[in-house]
């Protein structure tokens, strides 16, 4: 493909009328660093799609006219360094063009107040109105297939989530990690106008908040005080530091898992911007849902994908029930069962097929779990108060530094109320007769017929959805996926995406 540099916006829209494929759009303001040149390769790397570039410094973000001027502007190089990292266009509008005078078909948006007003927001008056402004011009010029932002900017990124949610645009935002330097201050156009001095103190700050980080991963607490402290002991002047949920920027609270903590400060004439995302335990995903809506294909598949250990609750369920059926206990006396959930252990091994395992009390119940036999029972011993309290128990002991993605009917309800992302998969009941008679590691299923399964699986349902303790219900903040007429890898894509959106990078890294 002929790599072009676009001017004009009436050329913006013949070329993306010529090149009959989706768009990568990287928005950018130059002067190009690494953080950059990461965003252009992982788009690249992404998909087939055309990376676009744009080089623009709008003037609206600036509420100070001296730092519009001394915005280090290096264009000649911003191209060849799009070009050889990625980019196969790269537009380059001029004021007039982005903005054209009189022209009333240009909106002046304002970024809502509840994310604006926090943070960068408080000294920097109309700056998120500006950015939501041309990011929406691009945008609507563009109308690329995924938009790439950096986590850096984090305010920015959620502000622009929000547009896109807003203004219903057909965009999905792909974030990557803040970039960092040697020194561990993270990349930014403005680093160029630091002293050696400042980057100094800059290079301080960032470290305070590595530090903190690393202690919250200890103490699960942080002391905002004595960072304070620190930093005016070797005076540097904060312009804010903040310990706020990560989405809402509201006040952090006790339940949070994830919590951002940001600041920015002064050095001379540039303001610089610095964050860490605190974590008690690694991200949780609890994907429930009714029997046969494929939760399991798919929870098996997203924690491969994601590196996550993989929570068959069910198959917790199943290994007791296997284990009653076997020692012939009934299950309805209180204290037989009372006596043998003392001493159960129920264990997940990786076996040689990197699949999984289940034990119970050391004895591998894998496919014996599996049978008709089980199925029919399971759902009334899961209904035992008793035995949901203890399974729960054993559960959110596994979950404990998260890094999962469990699967059940209670996950996001009982077992993980504060998983990070919540899924609720269905399917209608015709779709899951029809999965179940196909799935060829269920033998009892193919002996059945379809109708005969089919008021099978309905009568699971209600069973499910009617017990007293933790009946199937969809948490109120769940994501409803009906997976009627998707691929299983469709919709693991979704979640994943999901995952992605909600789940900053950096949390990923160590
Ligand atoms: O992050 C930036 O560089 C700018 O705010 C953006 C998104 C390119 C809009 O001007």
């Amino acid at each position: 493909m002929k790599k072009v540099i676009i001017r004009k916006t009436e050329e913006i829209e013949n070329w993306r009328r010529n090149i009959n494929n989706d768009i990568n759009f990287i928005p950018t303001m130059g002067n190009l660093h690494n953080g950059h040149i990461k965003l252009i390769s992982t788009a690249k790397n992404d998909n087939s799609n055309v990376n676009l570039v744009s080089i623009f410094i709008n003037p609206l973000q600036f509420d100070n006219k001296l730092d519009l001027e001394n915005y280090p502007k290096t264009i000649d190089n911003d191209i060849k360094i799009s070009f050889s990292n990625g980019a196969d266009a790269i537009f380059i509008p001029s004021n007039e063009d982005i903005y054209p005078p009189n022209n009333k078909n240009i909106k002046f948006l304002k970024a809502p107040i509840e994310l604006s007003s926090a943070l960068c927001g408080l000294n920097r008056i109309g700056h998120f109105d500006g950015v939501c402004t041309v990011v929406y011009r691009l945008l609507s010029l563009i109308k690329p297939k995924n938009l790439y932002l950096g986590e850096k900017d984090w305010q920015q990124l959620l502000i622009l989530k929000n547009l896109v949610l807003r203004k219903k645009l057909n965009v999905a935002i792909k974030s990557i990690p803040t970039q960092r330097d040697f020194d561990g201050i993270p990349l930014s156009s403005r680093n160029v106008n630091l002293s050696k001095k400042e980057r100094q103190l800059i290079r301080f700050f960032s470290s305070e908040l590595l530090e903190a980080k690393k202690i919250f991963q200890q103490e699960k607490k942080i002391n905002l005080n004595e960072i304070i402290k620190k930093l005016s002991a070797k005076k540097i002047s904060i312009e804010y530091l903040e310990h706020l949920h990560p989405y809402t920027l509201q006040k952090v609270r006790l339940e949070d898992n994830i919590s951002l903590l940001a600041g920015a400060i002064r050095c001379g004439e540039t303001r610089l911007i610095d964050h860490v995302f605190l974590m008690k335990r690694r991200p949780i995903i609890a994907i429930d849902g009714p029997a046969g809506s494929g939760k399991s294909t798919v929870t098996k598949l997203i924690a491969k994908k994601l590196k996550l250990l993989y929570l068959d609750t069910g198959a917790m369920y199943r290994a007791l029930s296997w284990l009653l059926i076997k020692e012939s206990i009934d299950y309805k006396k209180e204290k037989k069962l009372q006596d043998i959930l003392k001493d159960i252990s129920i264990v997940f091994k990786s076996n040689t097929n990197s699949k999984q395992d289940v034990y119970i009390n050391n004895y591998c119940v894998t496919e014996e779990i599996r049978s008709q036999k089980i199925s029919s029972i399971v759902s009334k011993i899961s209904s035992i108060n008793k035995v949901r309290k203890f399974l729960v128990k054993e559960q959110r002991k596994i979950g404990e530094s998260g890094g999962l993605v469990a699967e059940g009917r209670d996950i996001g309800t009982t077992v993980f109320p504060h998983a990070e992302l919540k899924i609720f998969l269905t399917a209608s009941i015709d779709e899951r007769a029809k999965r179940r008679k196909s799935d060829k590691s269920s033998k009892d299923s193919q002996e059945i017929d379809l109708n005969t399964l089919k008021e099978l699986i309905k009568k699971r349902d209600f069973e499910d959805s009617n017990r007293e303790i933790s009946p199937l219900r969809k948490a109120n903040d769940a994501i409803e996926i009906i997976t009627d007429g998707y691929s299983i890898n469709e919709v693991v894509d979704k979640i994943i995406d999901l995952y992605n959106e909600k789940i900053p990078k950096e949390t990923e890294i160590k």
